[in-house]
């Protein structure tokens, strides 16, 4: 005999109420398509957010990738599981999405939650899309991240617009999307740095797939801290950098990493490796971010977060940003 709790069915949605999400969700996707579409397209973006959780009764999110679309779901108790591909079905109708270009992807309560990143290739092919002439390859069907964060496409504009002529440092890089940034800025050379294998190839390919190759683009799979340990020693100094560590990470042999907890101590050792002059961007995506930036070494300090969270982002914390100037 099973001994899980029963799914009380006065909080189940009903088939009435679940036809009743998809019809609102059609008619705000077509609203906001038509809202966002050939204004994007006329900048060159083919990654934006249709739908973000914009009725709260709907809690799903719902991304465009070059005529694809991912649909997530905020996963709680009161739903089936037939809820998510009703939304996605319905979603396909309101935009002529084919089936076969439409992904779903549960996105976990924290007491369900399971790792954020799975494995940075695990299934799904890749596509290519497009953002302001740079191009990077997503994958749809993998892990929850897809590869591109579109809510840091005008972090990504700012960065290309400051880079040139600076040795650009890229910290908790990912997939080397600020990397692809910096060099298309005109940076003098860019330092892709994460600890994990699967995302040091996929930025590497991100590069080349830019024709950013040579000497100037170094890749540096290691600890941030460790490497920023490394670094001092070295003397070896930049003059712009992005830091945009995870809000929560396990560490080899250290205990976990916190944001909240870590970031001031993170960017103390950052600025140590920059030279007078340079400037770092930090950014997080905690939802309950409490900055503790008071007691750096900096001239000046300035958040960002206005300017870089883009107008198709409802939610206008979806990340935090500050620029720090030594
Ligand atoms: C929030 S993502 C960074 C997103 C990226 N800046 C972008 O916009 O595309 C966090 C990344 O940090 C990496 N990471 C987590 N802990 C790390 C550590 N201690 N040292 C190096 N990389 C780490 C993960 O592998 C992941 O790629």
């Amino acid at each position: 005999m099973s001994h899980a709790p029963k799914p009380n069915p006065r909080h189940f949605v009903t088939d009435e109420k679940a036809e009743d999400h998809a019809r609102i969700l059609a008619n705000r996707l077509k609203a906001r398509y038509r809202h966002l579409a050939r204004k994007f397209r006329r900048a060159g973006i083919e990654a934006f957010r249709l739908y973000d959780r914009d009725i709260p009764e709907v809690r799903a999110v719902v991304d465009w990738y070059q005529g694809h679309l991912v649909v997530g779901e905020y996963v709680r108790l009161q739903t089936g599981p037939q809820w998510l591909p009703r939304m996605a079905r319905a979603a396909g109708e309101a935009l002529n999405v084919p089936a076969d270009k439409i992904y779903m992807k549960r996105r976990r309560t924290k007491a369900e939650a399971e790792p954020r990143y799975p494995r940075a290739s695990a299934g799904g092919k890749r596509i290519v899309v497009c953002e302001r002439g740079l191009k990077f390859w997503v994958n749809l069907g993998g892990a929850l991240d897809t590869g591109l964060f579109a809510d840091h496409r005008d972090t990504r504009a700012l960065v290309r617009q400051i880079a040139g002529g600076r040795d650009f440092l890229n910290l908790y890089a990912y997939t080397g999307a600020f990397s692809c940034a910096a060099a298309a800025g005109g940076a003098k050379s860019v330092v892709t740095v994460d600890r994990s294998a699967a995302h040091i190839q996929w930025a590497k390919d991100n590069m080349a797939l830019n024709n950013f190759r040579g000497r100037a683009y170094e890749f540096v799979r290691a600890d941030v801290e460790e490497y920023l340990e490394t670094l001092r020693r070295s003397k070896r100094r930049f003059s712009l950098a992005l830091v945009d560590p995870p809000s929560f990470s396990k560490r080899r042999g250290t205990g976990t990493f916190n944001v909240n907890s870590h970031h001031a101590q993170l960017l103390t050792n950052v600025l140590t490796v920059m030279a007078p002059g340079a400037s770092v961007i930090f950014s997080t995506n905690h939802q309950r971010f409490d900055p503790k930036l008071g007691r750096l070494k900096a001239k000046r300090i300035v958040e960002l977060t206005a300017q870089t969270v883009p107008e198709d982002y409802r939610n206008k914390l979806i990340h935090r940003c500050w620029r720090i100037d030594m």
